[in-house]
């Protein structure tokens, strides 16, 4: 997500924060900012919304701040809109201790009241403020060393975060801490850096300390010292980076799409604890009530490409969890049909980029007949993001691959965690089973986890074999279908294949008069209650010829004796079951279009973000 870099040593800092931050621009970012410190004067601190290339401007590209220790963030925007104000470094009142964070802080509301009553102002949206302000906090109550203060405020602070934090009593010096996001420190003669990624510091040393979870770190010249959460001092091991540059943006995958892919348990867990408090699902964040909740009778979700069949699983989530009607439509067809919408009706749009021009354009349409309006967003202050009613953020950071796969399933998880909500405010589901559901939805990350420890090489290994396909199919009933549709995208998007999707009961009204010998079908089994029907017609397609991809949950191994090859998913409530089987048809894609030889991150034709019509 955003960027950190660190420097104190005998060169002027500001142009190497700059440059090292540059290093960092491909993870994407909406400001930027830059604290630095000449001996023991006062830091200066200049940050800007928007590129570096504005901060490069104000700062003659650095060399017009003087100093020889400092920290520089890049922000990608997660609480409050991208602005300067919200922008990083962050700064108590007086200055006492200025930090850049990334990471997400989950009780920063919690703490900020808390703060408050002790006299503190808060002057940004940012989970960050609250965390330097605490450190602050500390540090004065206890009249201890950084560290101590670091250590006392980290034991308060619920979520992730990697922290460069400078303090006035100490010139020349950085302090780090890290908790789930990643942190590294270089060091070199008479000089360390710091990092949030390898390549914002490869230009200047390869020899680097990973810090490592719940640790600090007191950086000084050319020297650091460890410690962990009691304030002892921890010895660590120096390694060498042998990656290259490119290799290194990459974070040593050889795609932003595998590495986006791998990314899936973290930020579906960041976008289940973000509506997580006391254990239960809470959208005080998101502003929709129970009561509104309640009053609502239709619900319609619009969206386009993968945002569409995300759609279209939360279609049957919503539905079999609540009494209330959805329709999923496609936002370039909605924004054309003169439908009448219901009065108390929601409209749910989901976009990654919150630009998207056809789906901006229905929500508008939806806001003008005066219903109510929600965007599941993944960008902070995108148009949508700021046009909608309420808001569910999906937190899966910035997404560089043009094929969807994190977002995607961020969106997903975040239909789950609202069709769930829906059915509680409206009293339609025990609590029990509310209980019972919710603990599945926290399982998901883990078993996205397994899926790609254990079957990676053998879905490589398949993807192989079908790389010359012309023609391919994708078949399931109820959820499978939606995640067919989605898998059928992927496939074709990035390895142009020819490639369809169809509910498996619509196959013999006409799709099957398409199977010939060696026709590949992927069939998706994974509800328990329509798989006996999905496989009669998985036997179907066999005997005309087809070649059968079988996925389907554990426990289900007959499956192999009618598919030719097969993938398992961990058992997982069938509702949920999509965010699982999804991940195979990611890989799958992934391999064939890499086996092609094709450009993944960038396929022919198509753009990250469709802002005309
Ligand atoms: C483009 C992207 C897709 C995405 C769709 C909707 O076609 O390539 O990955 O699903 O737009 O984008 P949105 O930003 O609205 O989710």
């Amino acid at each position: 997500m955003c960027g950190i870099v660190g420097f104190t040593g005998i060169n002027q800092a500001a142009p190497i924060l700059l440059d090292g931050l540059s290093k960092l621009e491909y993870r994407g970012y909406d400001s930027a900012g830059i604290a630095v410190r000449d001996g023991s004067a006062e830091a200066e601190i200049v940050k800007a919304k928007g590129k570096l290339k504005v901060l490069r401007e104000m700062t003659n590209d650095g060399n017009a701040v003087t100093g020889t220790c400092g920290i520089g963030h890049t922000r990608w925007a997660t609480h409050g809109e991208p602005s300067t104000l919200n922008s990083h470094p962050h700064s108590s009142d007086d200055g006492n201790v200025i930090a850049v964070h990334n990471g997400i802080i989950e009780n920063y509301q919690e703490l900020r009241a808390k703060l408050i009553k002790k006299g503190y102002v808060f002057h940004s949206q940012t989970d960050t403020e609250v965390a330097v302000k605490l450190v602050d906090y500390y540090y004065k109550k206890y009249l201890g060393t950084p560290v101590d203060a670091l250590n006392h405020a980290l034991v308060r602070i619920r979520g992730s975060y990697a922290l460069a934090v400078m303090f006035r009593d100490y010139p020349e010096e950085i302090y780090a801490a890290r908790k789930d996001s990643p942190m590294i420190i270089g060091i070199k003669d008479g000089e360390s850096y710091l990092a949030s990624d390898v390549p914002a510091i490869l230009k200047y040393t390869r020899n680097v300390y990973y810090i490592g979870n719940l640790e600090l770190a007191r950086l000084t010249k050319g020297n650091v010292i460890f410690f962990n959460l009691d304030g002892e001092e921890i010895q660590k091991e120096m390694k060498t980076i042998e990656w290259d540059a490119e290799a290194a943006e990459k974070g040593g995958y050889e795609h932003f799409m595998l590495k986006e892919i791998h990314e899936q348990p973290k930020v579906v867990q960041d976008t289940i604890n973000s509506v997580m408090k006391n254990g239960t699902i809470s959208f005080d964040s998101v502003g929709l009530t129970d009561e509104d909740m309640r009053s609502i009778q239709q619900i319609y979700i619009v969206a386009c490409g993968s945002a569409y069949h995300v759609g279209v699983a939360a279609q049957y989530v919503i539905e079999s969890l609540t009494s209330v009607n959805v329709r999923v439509e496609l936002a370039s067809e909605f924004r054309y049909r003169k439908m009448k919408l219901i009065p108390d009706s929601l409209m749910i749009v989901i976009s990654q980029s919150g630009e998207t021009a056809d789906t901006l354009a229905a929500l508008r349409m939806a806001k003008d007949t005066g219903i109510k309006t929600l965007g599941i967003v993944n960008v902070v202050g995108s148009s949508i993001a700021r046009e909608a009613d309420n808001v569910l953020y999906t937190l899966a950071g910035p997404e560089i691959s043009v094929a969807t796969t994190k977002a995607y399933s961020c969106q997903l998880v975040a239909g789950y965690l609202l069709a769930l909500q829906f059915a509680k405010a409206r009293g339609e589901i025990t609590d029990a089973r509310f209980d019972q559901l919710l603990a599945e939805i926290n399982t998901i990350p883990e078993k996205i986890q397994k899926i790609l420890d254990d079957d990676k090489e053998r879905i490589q290994w398949y993807s192989a074999k079908i790389v010359n396909i012309k023609d391919a199919f994708f078949i399931g009933r109820g959820i499978d279908y939606a995640i067919g549709m989605e898998g059928s995208l992927k496939l074709k998007e990035i390895s142009y294949i020819h490639s369809e999707a169809y509910a498996a009961g619509e196959l013999k009204h006409g799709p099957i008069s398409l199977i010939e010998d060696n026709t590949v079908v992927f069939s998706i089994a994974t509800q328990r209650d329509l798989y006996e029907k999905t496989v009669s017609n998985m036997v179907e397609v066999k005997s005309r010829g087809a070649k059968l991809f079988g996925l389907t949950t554990y426990g289900n191994y007959a499956m192999e004796d009618t598919a030719d090859f097969t993938v398992y998913i961990p058992k997982i409530d069938d509702l949920f079951a999509g965010s699982l089987s999804v991940i195979p048809l990611q890989l799958l894609s992934y391999h064939v279009s890499v086996g092609k030889g094709f450009d993944v991150d960038k396929p022919r034709n198509l753009a990250k973000s469709v802002t005309v019509e």
